[in-house]
């Protein structure tokens, strides 16, 4: 199953070999920023990152006072987890594959942060990832998502990800867009296909 992006083999065997380049070995620079703002525009609650990876952002998001839970699936990212945690940004790591997050924790979330997660998932499993997001989701949570890549590339994973896709899957489920970006300080090599999102749940 070293091949198959529904299976942790996959993502562990790409942690293993090295071969995980989407890893940028910090936060994004953009999450940095909304975090020197968050003061004026995001209120402090309950945060889950969908996953996480090593969980660079999610530590970020943690230091700066939020109450992080980091999901991911594979071995490699929950042990790189825990080798970089920090007291100062506590941070409930989570070994489970997101399409089978317990119900009990639905509606608990007043944020679901994405970056390189929906890129990474099935194409044909996008739909129900909105779904997930909807039930993680608090009324009035805030869907957070840094998508990537916007440059109609064949194959994945990263598997391309279009603007007008992210609108429809969340509009649809009846959330309201409060802001989108082009950010201009994405990494170099990202530059240009990343798209700053920031949606609110409504019922
Ligand atoms: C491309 S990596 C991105 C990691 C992190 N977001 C980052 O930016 O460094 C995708 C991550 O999602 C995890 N993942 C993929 N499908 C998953 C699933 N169904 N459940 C949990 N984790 C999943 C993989 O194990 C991998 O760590």
């Amino acid at each position: 199953m070293k091949d198959d992006v529904n299976s942790p083999d996959k993502w562990e065997a790409d942690y293993e070999r090295r071969t995980d380049g989407w890893d940028l070995g910090g936060p994004t620079p953009i999450f940095k920023r909304l975090m020197l703002r968050a003061s004026q525009q995001l209120i402090l609650g309950r945060m889950i990152v969908l996953g996480a990876g090593r969980g660079h952002d999610a530590r970020e998001f943690a230091r700066n006072g939020f109450q992080v839970t980091a999901v991911d699936f594979a071995s490699q990212a929950i042990q790189e987890m825990h080798r970089l945690a920090s007291p100062e940004a506590p941070v409930e790591i989570l070994q489970h594959d997101i399409f089978n997050l317990p119900e009990t924790l639905n509606n608990s979330f007043d944020y679901v942060l994405e970056y390189t997660c929906f890129c990474a998932i099935d194409p044909k499993r996008r739909a129900e990832y909105a779904d997930l997001v909807t039930r993680l989701l608090k009324p009035n949570g805030i869907y957070i998502d840094l998508a990537f890549p916007l440059d109609g590339r064949k194959g994945g994973p990263p598997f391309a990800v279009s603007a007008a896709e992210v609108l429809k899957l969340f509009q649809k489920r009846g959330f309201k867009l409060l802001s989108r970006e082009v950010p201009t300080d994405s990494i170099p090599p990202r530059r240009g296909a990343e798209e700053l999102f920031i949606f609110q749940k409504t019922d």
